[in-house]
This record gives structure tokens, C-alpha cells and sequence, in this order.
């Protein structure tokens, strides 16, 4: 029989929670001393905004900042910036709207209810608007066309926060019942819904033929690629290994230029209970329920222990192991398998089955940014956003063809994935993680390319890639072919263990990589790279932030998130600084210009603001840059009890911010934003 009542002992989900999985030495590079930056100075601080007369005196800075591959548009933002601050509500700057385009809660699909904070159901959920919206991207109606005023928004939701969702939640001890498990795992995944610009406004189109719901609860997807069918993704449910019901963290991803969406999912480890040292061999359970481990034997450690340890499996976050029992690695061994890929969408058909492509490699993924080639072939990037964990790239066997989009329908099952290692002299090479070459053979665990692309974070440290201070987003920059890597933060990281690309160590504040592939091809062996930013405040010596002197007492930002290239090649900064936001920067997160060429590189510029405990996710134009879609996340939860006046932690009850609605009777709904210049022209101009 199945206890209604649980959780009284689940930890509340923090996204900002990422103990290290990985015990890699290639964390220890005490000798590795950046030849271009003296050492001694980077720890001491001394790369502060002086540091940009050299970086611009070093051959990579010409290479990169200037001459043939530089860009004048992307040294030129033309509004007045915003203040730091921290307040209830959010703010863009003068001459713009920021308005609501929809929330948690709004319908979705035709038949959704109306939202009911007090009455909340998961058969109501499944049709509306889901939780914690991150990923946005933009398709053009018709697709191929490149219209900016009406297209379909595939927007992630990445994960729940109970104690402003649910009344009672937020009190010690309180208990999550199937219902509320049920709700949670329908307020995961994704929402498609057209949107068009009307008499100046955007609005949603209600009863769109495109409208779709994506749910941790009930949608069916395919597994694809070298991995799929493997023994170790099978499960009682799925005897094939290439079937799973939904997908879960999803946080980041990316738009194929097929006009697919790719949902990157991200903290899985999270959703998963059990114990990794003393499993118990179970008969076989259905999905939702069937046997306790009363009926069980106990057999010793887990079969994935190494596997599961690497990623953090099992955590507790959530509850929903108690009720679906896939999500107990005792009860289900392989479940956790079947998560932390990239899921393919079709969002021009509600009807169509996501895939899980298992060729991208299982791990982490913040996102799934990607490039056509000038050899026609896709190259996609993506960071394992967890602390020492790597950044990756993948490389399409076959070319995209712009001609035929069915042609390019498993384009993304056949290619090769490859793990960054930065070297001191500002190359960096691309390790291919390939079976049977370089230790990525039986001696060490690995059977076949399933194994590798099962076990990716552990077959890239066989290979010695180097570990990283949480890489998020990763754009390549179309406009120069460069490619911007956000890495957001590490505070685990010691002086020893700063190297040429992770320069400083109790790193709060993160920094922004710039990697340049040699003739713009991203296929190649080897980049070169440079630090563009360094994060934090420019004026405290201690933090040691490298800025462009041009920018201002706001311009500065601390932990970069997700980003965007507008459509003159300039580049657009997020930030989520989590529960630390006091400590690195004192500001709420926001969105900030950042100039990366010509005499004004490294100069930032704060453009939008979230309300209090909130992180800016999104970013995304439509083609002609006349208007910006941000994902504000989880208002009124991250670090209240530093927001003065308030200082206590919010619940659905007493939450710090009641945006959007600043109605009683509503909580707080991470929502999407629409910014639109008031005089119809383009952002940042
Ligand atoms: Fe979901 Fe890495 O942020
Ligand atoms: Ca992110
Ligand atoms: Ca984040």
C-alpha cells in the first residue's frame, strides 16, 4: 500500500546545489601557469580593468577583438541603462515595455481550465502554462520565413518550487502527497504556443493548432541514436530501452535550423530515490506502484553505483519515487539511464513523439546551442553545468539540407561528440569521445559507444578534459563564428586548482570564455580561446573582475547564465546568482548588453531586472531584433533572507513578491516577458 502521506524528509529542490561528482586530478593543475596571465596576479587580484591594455596587446586579442573577424555593431548599445537594485517588481530601460506574456497557471491548451492556486489539479496542469519557465526559443511562421511578429515559443520549464506553489508547503514538516507529485510532474517539461504581434501587442492565439503541452507525467518519447536499446536503459516498463515517459529538468536547449527544439535536460539526479550501497533485487514493478521493498532481497551495491555516483543519483529533491516507483533506482535500476540527454521536438506537429538523442552524450546539459558549419555539417555545444565538469561539442555525421527537413529528421543520431581541454598557451583542443581509442575500451569499463555515451562525464575524465567552473550556455556567435561559453560560478574551486581558463579560485562571481575556431570552422581539432569578462565587481580588489574601464557602477553583472546574439551579432548576458546574490553582486539578476569588439570589449550595460528572489532565463529575438522574450524564473524564492524588509524565507502564504499579479488571492508565477522598444525599433539600438 502506497503512503499518502511523504516528503516530510525530501530536501527542498535548490538549483543552485551542485556538490562536485567528479574527483578528477585534472581539477589539481597547480602547474599549470597561465604563460599570458601571471598567476601571482590572478589570485591577487591584479587582472582588474587594467588587465584589458594587455589582453589587447596579446596576438589573441587581435585575432579575436579586431581586424578581419571583429564586428562594429557588437561595440555599439545606444539605451540608458538601469540601476542595481533588488525590489519586488521588475525594470527595463527607459523608451522600453517589459509586459506579460504569459504565466504559470494560463491556459495552454484549449480546453485548460482557468487557473486555481487553492484548487490546483495535475489534470488541470497538464493543459495549462507548466512551472519555472527557462529555455525560449522563437520559429517564424511560416517556418523558413523569418517574420518577427508571429511565430510559435517553445519554452522549457525546468522544476518546481512547492513552497510558494502549494498552500502549506513552505511549513517545516509539511508533507507532498501523490497529488501534489502528480501536479509537480505536470508542471515539468515544456509548453508550444503561437504567438502573434496585434495593434502593437503580443498576445497568445488562443485554440492554436500548434499548442502543446510536454509533461514529466505523461509523455510518451523515443530514445534514438548509439545507446538506444542498450541493456542498461531497459526497465519492467520499457523491456525495449527505447521508450520513456517524459523528461525532467529541462532547463536550456536550442532551435535546429530545421526548425526543430531541443530541450536540454539538466539536474536529473534530483528526481531519484534510493540507496546506491545496499540494493535490493525487486520482482518487477509496474510504473505506479506494485511491489515495496518488503518484498525484496537484498543483493549488495548497486550495478550503477560508479555511474550513478558520478551524477549525483540518487539526491531526494522530490518525492516522486514514493509514487512512481521508476524513480527509485532500487525498484527501477536503470531509470536514471534513460535521463540527461537532449530531447528533439517536432513543435510543427503536437501529434509527433520527442526523441531522446543518446549520440549528444548523457550528462548535465544546460543547453544545446548549434551552428550550421561551413562544410553543411551541425555543430552543437553544450555545457555539464555542474562544478569541475566539462563543456562539449558534437559534430553531424551528415550535412544539413535546407532544401528537404525530413532529410535532416536523425541528422543528430550520427556525428561525433567531443570534451574540451584548455591549454596555457589560449588553444584548446577537442577530445573525441570515441570507443576503443584512448582508454575508452573494456579495461576501463567501457563495452561499446553506448557505455561512453551512458557514462560521458567519466569517459571524458579518462581522456583528461578539464574541468570547468559550471559551464551554462554556450552561443555561437554566427555574425564572427566565435563562441561564447557562460560559466557561472565555482566556490569550491581552491588556489591549486586554478588554471588558465578557471582562473580564480572561491570563484562567486564567474566569467564569460570566448573561443575562436581557426577559418570559422567549428569542426575543427583545435580553438583558440580568451576570458572576454571576468565576473564581479570591478572596484573591490579582492574579487578580481575584469571588466572594460567603460563600464559603469551597473554595467557589471556577476554569475552569467544564459545569453543571446541579436541579429547585429551583439551579445546579450542573463544572470542567476541563486541564494548568493548579496554576496555577488547585490543587485537581482538581470539581462546586461555586453560589447565584445572594438575599443568598448568587455563593456557591460544592465538593460532588465527580475523582481526579488527570481533568475532571468530566456533570452531570445525574433529575427529583426524588434523585440527580446525573457523567462523570469522562480520570483519571490532565491536568497529573500537577504532582501531587506523581508528577511525571511517566502511560502505560498507570505512569498517576498507577489509578481505579476500583485493580486492577495495569487502567488507569485514565473512568467515570460516581452520587451518591445516604445517607438517600434530595435533593442538596443
Ligand atoms: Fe538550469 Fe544550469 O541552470
Ligand atoms: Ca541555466
Ligand atoms: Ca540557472
Amino acid at each position: 500500500m502506497i503512503d499518502d502521506r511523504f516528503s516530510c524528509r525530501s530536501e527542498a529542490y535548490d538549483a543552485s546545489e551542485d556538490i562536485p561528482t567528479n574527483s578528477s586530478d585534472e581539477a589539481t593543475l597547480g602547474d599549470l601557469i597561465n604563460a599570458r596571465y601571471n598567476r601571482r596576479a590572478v589570485l591577487k587580484g591584479a587582472l582588474g580593468v587594467t588587465a584589458m591594455s594587455a589582453l589587447a596587446a596579446s596576438p589573441l586579442a587581435l585575432l579575436a577583438g579586431s581586424g578581419e573577424q571583429g564586428n562594429p555593431a557588437a561595440a555599439r548599445f545606444g539605451f540608458s541603462e538601469i540601476e542595481h537594485g533588488v525590489d519586488e517588481t521588475h525594470h527595463v530601460a527607459p523608451g522600453y515595455g517589459a509586459d506579460i506574456l504569459i504565466r504559470w497557471g494560463d491556459p495552454v491548451l484549449p480546453d485548460a481550465p482557468p487557473f486555481d492556486p487553492n484548487g490546483q489539479s495535475a489534470e488541470a496542469q497538464r493543459k495549462q502554462f507548466g512551472y519555472n519557465n527557462d529555455f525560449v526559443g522563437y520559429i517564424p511562421l511560416p517556418l523558413g520565413s523569418d517574420n518577427s511578429e508571429h511565430g510559435l515559443l517553445c519554452i522549457n520549464h525546468e522544476y518546481t518550487n512547492k513552497e510558494v506553489m502549494f498552500p502549506g508547503l513552505g511549513k517545516e514538516g509539511s508533507c507532498v502527497t501523490r497529488e501534489i507529485v502528480d501536479i509537480e510532474m505536470a508542471c515539468h517539461g515544456s509548453s508550444i504556443i503561437e504567438t502573434r504581434k496585434q495593434e502593437g501587442k503580443w498576445q497568445v492565439v488562443p485554440d492554436s493548432k500548434y499548442a502543446r503541452r510536454i509533461t514529466a507525467l505523461n509523455t510518451p518519447m523515443a530514445v534514438s541514436g548509439p545507446a538506444a536499446g542498450h541493456p542498461r536503459l531497459r526497465t519492467s516498463a520499457d523491456p525495449t530501452g527505447k521508450k520513456v515517459i517524459g523528461t525532467i529538468n529541462n532547463c536550456a536547449g536550442g532551435i535546429t535550423p530545421w526548425g526543430t527544439y531541443l530541450m536540454a535536460e539538466e539536474n536529473f539526479h534530483g528526481y531519484f530515490l534510493g540507496d546506491l550501497e545496499n540494493h535490493l533485487l525487486q520482482t518487477p514493478v509496474d510504473n505506479d506502484g506494485g511491489k515495496s521493498s518488503a518484498d525484496s532481497k537484498c543483493v549488495g551495491k548497486h550495478p550503477e553505483k560508479t555511474n550513478y555516483a558520478r551524477y549525483g543519483v540518487p539526491k531526494r529533491n522530490y518525492a516522486w519515487g514514493k509514487f512512481h516507483k521508476r524513480f527509485d533506482v532500487n525498484a527501477e535500476p536503470n531509470e536514471a539511464n534513460r535521463f540527461g540527454w537532449i530531447v528533439e521536438v517536432d513543435p510543427l506537429d503536437p501529434a509527433s513523439t520527442p526523441v531522446k538523442r543518446t549520440a549528444l552524450g548523457r550528462f548535465k546539459h544546460e543547453g544545446a546551442e548549434n551552428i550550421v558549419n561551413g562544410d553543411g555539417r551541425l555543430v552543437l555545444y553544450s555545457g555539464d553545468d555542474q562544478r569541475f565538469e566539462y563543456l562539449y561539442k558534437f559534430v553531424s555525421a551528415g550535412r544539413v539540407d535546407p532544401d528537404n527537413r525530413a532529410a535532416n529528421r536523425d541528422l543528430l543520431d550520427e556525428g561525433t561528440l567531443f570534451v574540451a581541454k584548455f591549454h596555457r598557451d589560449g588553444t584548446l583542443t577537442w577530445l573525441p569521445l570515441t570507443f576503443g581509442a584512448k582508454g575508452l575500451t573494456p579495461e576501463n569499463g567501457f563495452h561499446s559507444q553506448a557505455d561512453v555515451l551512458i557514462e560521458t562525464r567519466r569517459a571524458a575524465s579518462v581522456l583528461g578534459a578539464t574541468p570547468m567552473d559550471r559551464p551554462e550556455d554556450v552561443e555561437p556567435n554566427s555574425h564572427t563564428n566565435r563562441v561564447y561559453v557562460m560559466l557561472t560560478r565555482n566556490s569550491k574551486r581552491n588556489p591549486d586548482q586554478a588554471d588558465p581558463a578557471n582562473p580564480r579560485a572561491n570563484n562567486i562571481w564567474g566569467h564569460i570564455l570566448e573561443l575562436t575556431p581557426a577559418n570559422g570552422d567549428h569542426s575543427a581539432d583545435s580553438f583558440r580561446w580568451d576570458i572576454l569578462i571576468k565576473a564581479g565587481n570591478p572596484a573591490v580588489e579582492g574579487v578580481a573582475a575584469m571588466w572594460n574601464p567603460a563600464t559603469s557602477e551597473n554595467g557589471w553583472f556577476s554569475c552569467p547564465d544564459n545569453c543571446a546574439v541579436d541579429h547585429q551579432g551583439r551579445l546579450w548576458v542573463t544572470t542567476d546568482q541563486g541564494h548568493n546574490w548579496k554576496k555577488a553582486s547585490g543587485t537581482a539578476d538581470g539581462i546586461w548588453a555586453l560589447a565584445t569588439d572594438g575599443e568598448g570589449r568587455g563593456t557591460g550595460k544592465m538593460f532588465f531586472r527580475v523582481p526579488v528572489g527570481a533568475e532571468l532565463c530566456g533570452p531570445r529575438f525574433t529575427p529583426d531584433s524588434r523585440t527580446l522574450f525573457v523567462a523570469v524564473q522562480h520570483p519571490a524564492t532565491d536568497g529573500t533572507k537577504d532582501f531587506p524588509g523581508f528577511a525571511r524565507a517566502s511560502t505560498f502564504e507570505d512569498p517576498a513578491t507577489r509578481w505579476p499579479d500583485f493580486n492577495p488571492e495569487m502567488p507569485p508565477r514565473p512568467s515570460v516577458v516581452v520587451i518591445t522598444k516604445d517607438d517600434g525599433g530595435v533593442i538596443g539600438n
